[in-house]
């Protein structure tokens, strides 16, 4: 099996270069923006004929929430447009697309964990751009893989873990909003599950056939964003107070769903995954985490 992955230069990206099995019967090409610009129709074009690959998965992504309120078209740009671009390319080559999404789409306001059937109401211009980009995937592409996560985090680049280390290591205190309820997700156990089912495809083609549709990953269990400082501070004993506080405290530019927990039983029975609580999967994380 041929894999393709975009944005490898992404925190996404990286983890799943740390965890791609080195076998001979999977082949992986990881390309950053550098030689994949996936804005350049026709390179994405030249990369997907010439590669082939059966799988294309697309890390990459405008990922600056707040930013993005200023920057709608670059937003657009890559969250929908180059999806189309990957979309179209693939059509050639029969590739089978696995887009990374986010639970920001959902947002409709309920308080229990949605489910991929769930009405999606996204607010601001990330979460409306990276809808857009699902819904130009599932017009163009009927075998279409779409993978919502949440609250990405992981060893390198930026994410929330290393903005609360950084500032733990500063500062003795930090307010962080509490009245915003998710699930982390560790890269590092998203890649896992994507090798794990991809390692079923490569086995099984009837895995691949019935992989399709919308997907939910993250960790298991739920918190705020307080609780997740928290537990960063205790786990690397960074003597640092967090002080939960209202969102309203913070204003952002962009607004963020109040609850946002996802339903994972789809995918864990669709192909036996075991999801390790973000707890635990924090503390792992941890360990890999210098400094
Ligand atoms: N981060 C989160 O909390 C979160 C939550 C839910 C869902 N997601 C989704 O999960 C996926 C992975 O996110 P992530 O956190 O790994 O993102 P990330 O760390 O921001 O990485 C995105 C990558 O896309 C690359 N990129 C930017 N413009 C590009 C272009 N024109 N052509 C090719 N690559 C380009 C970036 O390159 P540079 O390195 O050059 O900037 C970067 O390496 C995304 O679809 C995201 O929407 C993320």
């Amino acid at each position: 099996m041929r894999i393709l992955v975009t944005g490898a230069q992404g925190q996404l990206g990286l983890a799943l270069q740390r965890v791609a099995p080195l076998n001979k019967t999977m082949e992986w090409h990881f390309h950053g923006r550098e030689d994949l610009d996936l804005l350049d129709e026709e390179m994405v074009d030249r990369m997907v004929r010439f590669l082939q690959p059966e799988v294309i998965i697309n890390t990459a992504a405008y990922t600056a929430v707040d930013q993005a309120e200023q920057e709608e078209d670059k937003a657009y740009q890559l969250n929908r447009d180059a999806v189309v671009y990957l979309a179209r390319a693939a059509q050639h080559t029969g590739s089978k697309i696995i887009q990374l999404s986010t639970d920001y789409v959902y947002d409709n306001g309920q308080t229990t964990p949605y489910l991929e059937t769930d009405q999606v109401r996204p607010g601001g211009v990330y979460a409306h751009s990276k809808r857009a980009g699902e819904e130009a995937l599932i017009a163009i592409d009927p075998a279409h893989v779409i993978m919502r996560t949440s609250w990405l985090y992981g060893p390198v680049r930026h994410n929330f873990l290393q903005t609360m280390l950084r500032l733990g290591g500063e500062q003795t205190q930090l307010q962080v909003v509490y009245d915003q309820v998710g699930t982390p997700t560790c890269t590092i156990d998203l890649s896992e599950a994507i090798v794990q089912i991809l390692k079923q495809m490569d086995q099984d083609p009837a895995t691949g056939e019935a992989f399709q549709g919308i997907y939910n990953f993250s960790n298991e269990g739920v918190c705020s964003w307080y609780d997740f400082a928290v537990a960063i501070m205790r786990g690397k004993h960074l003597p640092c107070m967090v002080q939960p506080v209202r969102s309203a405290a913070f204003p952002t530019p962009a607004q963020r769903p109040a609850y946002s927990v996802m339903d994972k039983s789809k995918i864990k029975d669709q192909f036996g995954l075991q999801i390790a609580h973000w707890q635990e999967a924090l503390e792992r994380c941890l360990v890999q985490t210098e400094g």
